[in-house]
């Protein structure tokens, strides 16, 4: 018997996810399908408040991002897969959502606020990207989510929710919004292959679905200690990209100790330190990358999971609409 708590995450489909996306959530979402009833939503039009002029890149992502939850185990029989801009529901929560939510707030949500800072956005900042939260509430509490995975970066999106289920309960006197709880993951964030944020966009990412090839390029060019210029120099572990990938992947942990400690005295070099690094990630990847290029050969399939439980999620959806439509003296017939 599941848990009664129901589980809502998603991807923005960008990009094919990558390492990053695995070790912060897609791992952690491996073992709550066998605990909760979880749904994973694939965010497109959340994708689009800032790539609306580039729909052809939203589109193919769609299929990217199903083939990367296929191959890494997710259970389409477990979790709940759906595209986001086939719910009408949330179009529609959005718009009532929306006079529940001042602009100065959705302007102070710290998220928000450094998104439209990075892209720089000043006076054409699109509407439809500043209320995107709110479309986020609206995604949880369609399916009446109440346990919500994700990053740090989310907490103010799950604050902003509940804002909103608090105020619509109150407004509308009833409990038809459940309160969302955020579930933050504990492992730190993968840091990209340069030190900074991994993402497909800095080019510091290593894809799930990457070729030996890639992974090689990648590892070699990550960021050590930039004053380790011989073997023989003494080395800085802190802040040393290839540790901090061993810390995680390498399941020898006195090993891992014993590498810090020689290369802390001097006498290790990266290289070798690297190629221990590129097995460890070739003998994870590999596998995935078997399972999405087997997928990848019949992308219906694929399509037909994400439609399959979109058409699930449809009845669940109409269902709050419903209650909603109720409490707001919207159910005219
Ligand atoms: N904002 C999330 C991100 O950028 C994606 C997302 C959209 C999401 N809707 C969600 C996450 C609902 C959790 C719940 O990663």
């Amino acid at each position: 018997m599941k848990k009664k708590e129901i589980v809502l995450t998603g991807d923005r489909p960008t990009g094919p996810l990558h390492l990053g996306h695995y070790v912060g959530s897609l791992a952690n979402r491996l073992e709550l399908q066998e605990k909760y009833q979880q749904y994973v939503m694939i965010a497109d039009v959340q994708a689009l408040t800032d790539n609306f002029e580039n729909p052809e890149k939203i589109r193919k992502n769609v299929l990217e991002v199903g083939l990367d939850y296929l191959a890494i185990g997710l259970d389409p029989q477990k979790t709940t897969f759906f595209i986001q801009s086939m719910i009408p529901q949330i179009a529609e929560l959005t718009v009532l959502y929306l006079n529940l939510v001042t602009v100065s707030r959705l302007e102070r949500n710290p998220t928000v606020k450094t998104e439209i800072k990075d892209r720089k956005f000043e006076r054409s900042l699109p509407a439809g990207f500043l209320m995107y939260p709110v479309s986020q509430a609206a995604d949880i509490t369609v399916v009446q989510g109440t346990l919500v995975p994700v990053g740090e970066d989310q907490l103010p999106m799950i604050e902003q929710t509940n804002e909103i289920v608090r105020s619509f309960n109150r407004i509308y006197k009833c409990d038809v919004l459940k309160e969302a709880k955020a579930l933050i993951s504990n492992v730190p964030r993968l840091p990209g292959t340069d030190g900074t944020k991994m993402s497909k966009s800095a080019g510091n990412a290593i894809a799930l679905g990457a070729s030996p090839d890639e992974i090689k390029k990648m590892v070699m060019s990550m960021y050590t200690d930039p004053d380790h210029l011989r073997v023989e120099d003494p080395g800085k572990v802190e802040g040393n990209v290839v540790f901090t990938y061993l810390d995680l992947f390498d399941p020898d942990k006195t090993e891992v100790q014993r590498l810090k400690e020689q290369y802390r005295a001097g006498g290790l070099g990266d290289v070798k330190l690297k190629r221990r690094l590129i097995d460890l990630l070739d003998a994870f990847i590999a596998p995935i990358r078997e399972r999405r290029e087997q997928l990848a050969k019949d992308p219906n399939y694929v399509m037909n999971v994400l439609l399959q439980g979109t058409q699930k999620t449809l009845h669940v959806a109409e269902q709050t609409m419903y209650d909603v439509r109720k409490a707001m003296l919207l159910d005219y017939k």
